[in-house]
């Protein structure tokens, strides 16, 4: 299977991801974020990875934080709140030389292909936190990534989701999904690793987190943290 295998098309721009920035400029916040504001009281200081749109840190503004965003799109980033700090850059390579109370790393972003790519993630993650921070991650569902089948995925304000292809080898799952809305319509061509749980708490661990906490049934979101002195 080919690794790395991120590709877009249709409409518009797409970022490296393959990710078209005309489908998430369209996209709603869809409550993504509401199980975690415990963690988000106003004021926290959020820095938020992978942020396209803003769709999630329009949400995050509203609760009164203060946000830094971060992606490697400038097209998707042109959408993007102002009233964040937006940066444009590679996550993996993200020196900002400041520390946030929070550091989330959602989309599932978490499932890239290649293990070296997924520690330069969590090392970021960990560079930017504060001592007494939280780190918040998403993975992909993993039912979804083991189940998904050729066929519709699911339709939402308009927008059409259908799985066109899918193979599974040796814990990489290669989809192209195709994205169907008012005569427009998208590809989404990419390869993600499956992390199961032992898997994801090892690397969160050798990236320097403990705590690691699952927030959800369906376990996808993870909060962690670094160790306590004493
Ligand atoms: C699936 S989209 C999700 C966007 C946003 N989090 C949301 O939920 O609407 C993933 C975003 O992560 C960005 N991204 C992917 N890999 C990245 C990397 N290595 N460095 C910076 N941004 C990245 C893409 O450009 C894209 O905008």
């Amino acid at each position: 299977m080919k690794i790395d295998a991120f590709f877009g098309e249709g409409p518009g721009a797409q970022a490296q991801d393959g990710c078209s920035v005309e489908v998430y400029r369209s996209s709603p916040y869809a409550g993504d974020i509401e199980h975690l504001s415990e963690y988000l009281e106003p004021g926290t200081s959020v820095l938020e990875l992978g942020c396209g749109t803003g769709r999630v840190t329009r949400r995050l503004l509203s609760m009164g934080c203060v946000v830094t965003a971060v992606d490697n799109s400038d097209e998707m980033l042109a959408y993007a709140p102002t009233e964040a700090k937006l940066v444009l850059a590679d996550i993996e390579q993200l020196d900002l030389g400041e520390k946030f109370d929070v550091v989330m790393l959602g989309s599932g972003l978490i499932n890239h292909p290649k293990p070296e790519v997924r520690s330069a993630f969590l090392g970021a993650a960990a560079k930017h936190l504060g001592a007494n921070g939280i780190f918040i991650l998403q993975r992909q569902d993993p039912a979804w990534l083991s189940t998904a089948a050729v066929g519709p995925a699911g339709e939402a304000n308009g927008l059409a989701v259908r799985v066109e292809t899918v193979s599974r080898t040796n814990g990489l799952v290669a989809m192209t999904l195709r994205y169907d809305r008012g005569g427009e319509s998208w590809l989404h061509s990419f390869t993600l690793a499956e992390v199961d749980e032992t898997m994801l708490e090892l690397q969160i661990g050798s990236a320097g987190f403990d705590s690691v906490e699952w927030l959800d049934t369906r376990r996808c979101w993870i909060k962690a943290g670094f160790p306590r002195a004493g």
